[in-house]
């Protein structure tokens, strides 16, 4: 393939983004003919003859092969990269929850009409993490990926542990600049991580879900008593995706986690995104980059057309070697506050190492099983923070906790 005509669906930041540094760029043979948006009556900063309002126009014009997806609705994305696909259009999208959603069929789609679709854009923006899984992890020895996946949140909790801004000026910020969804409860609540862990469950470990099987909670109920809890013993709160292998298979969760400074995330701020991923052989590698952004993900969507001229397309080389299954059967470490004590009794733990309780800050910490973390569905309870902790517990110092018994209930 070579001199692509892009045919465009969505003019917003990323869109846009595309469509500039593509007239900057001279390295690559390719030129956007049509865009295609929504609303007509819409402000638009280029020439509006290039626009079109409907889908088809694109879809069913011969001279256009390669379409780009950048829309928010994932049904319709799926739509049209469906109809794309039919038509021989190779497609680039970077919509994550569609991805993750329609993953196998997808496949299905692309193998039927032989016709490639890349989304390196769809999972951390600028980091080239799913050919680097594809290409270079190629083998299946790969024990752990985890990572900073969401802008936004990680933005959010950058400026209120350390530039001391409460929570809505942070999540405003974050929308102006372009990072967050234009639904935000996707960002903070972990399931923009979830899909993109999603995503990367079939490239690392050939392991297929659907998204709705994988744990998440974020950062929507985080308070200043979490908050001081994290700076005063020395952690940071991140929203992390992890996934790793297990006796059983491969456990996968997303949550905020409370992190040392030896961690390889600490340092990771604002919309930075980082993946570290931890084989066998090669032990911990660490890749960081600006995961939302307009320039940072049309850079990730100008990576994947070049490929496509060079007829790449994604081998899916774990999918063929393992057969995996999702292990939510694995117990972890959680801090967990809460106002009512109920939720204690809904929340099944395993152990509890000690638990605080004061007017204005109650928690516990203990281990816990993943699936009985997801019985509880903790994202409907607006009391309760919940995050990872990285144990063992406050060693060499005089925290309030040390003087509380270990209890064990199981
Ligand atoms: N809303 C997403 C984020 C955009 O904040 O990471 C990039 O996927």
């Amino acid at each position: 393939m070579s001199n692509l005509k892009i045919g465009l669906f969505g003019y917003g930041c990323v869109g846009q983004g595309l469509y500039e540094v593509l007239l900057k760029s001279k390295n690559i043979k390719a030129e956007i003919s049509s865009i295609c948006v929504k609303q007509k009556n819409k402000k638009r900063n280029i020439d509006t003859s290039i626009f079109s309002y409907n889908k088809w126009d694109i879809l069913n014009n011969p001279d256009i092969d390669v379409v780009v997806e950048l829309i928010d609705d994932a049904e319709e994305a799926f739509s049209i990269v469906s109809e794309s696909l039919k038509r021989g259009k190779a497609v680039v999208t970077a919509n994550k929850k569609m991805i993750a959603e329609n993953f196998r069929a997808l496949i299905q789609l692309q193998e039927t009409y032989q016709t490639p679709v890349l989304y390196e854009a769809a999972v951390c923006g600028s980091i080239p993490i799913i050919r680097t899984l594809e290409e270079y992890y190629n083998t299946d020895y790969i024990q752990n990926i985890s990572g900073i996946f969401n802008g936004t949140s990680n933005y959010i909790l950058t400026q209120t542990q350390q530039q001391g801004k409460n929570y809505e000026e942070a999540l405003h910020a974050a929308k102006i600049a372009g990072f967050a969804e234009s639904n935000p409860t996707l960002d903070v609540e972990g399931f923009d991580s979830k899909f993109k862990l999603t995503i990367l469950l079939n490239h690392t470990f050939g392991l297929s879900v659907l998204p709705k099987q994988v744990l998440n909670s974020g950062i929507q109920n985080l308070n200043k008593t979490d908050t001081l809890f994290a700076t005063r013993f020395g952690y940071q709160i991140k929203l992390l995706a992890q996934a790793y292998k297990t006796d059983k298979g491969v456990a996968a969760f997303v949550l905020p986690h409370l992190l040392r400074n030896t961690h390889s995330f600490f340092h990771i701020y604002n919309e930075f995104n980082a993946v570290q991923v931890e084989g066998i052989f090669n032990n911990k590698q660490l890749l960081t980059g600006k995961g939302a952004g307009g320039f940072p993900t049309a850079a990730a969507v100008i990576s994947d057309l070049s490929s496509l001229i060079k007829n790449y397309k994604y081998p899916y080389n774990k999918l063929k070697q393992n057969d995996l299954h999702l292990d939510n059967s694995e117990t972890i470490a959680i801090y967990l506050r809460y106002n009512k004590k109920e939720i204690m009794n809904q929340l099944k733990f395993e152990k509890i190492y000690s638990q605080f309780e004061q007017e204005n800050h109650t928690y516990c910490i203990g281990e816990i099983s993943i699936k009985e973390i997801i019985k509880a569905d903790i994202n409907k309870n607006k009391e309760v923070f919940i995050a990872s902790i990285e144990l063992p517990l406050y060693q060499g110092s005089d925290l309030p906790v040390k003087t509380e018994q270990i209890l064990s209930i199981h």
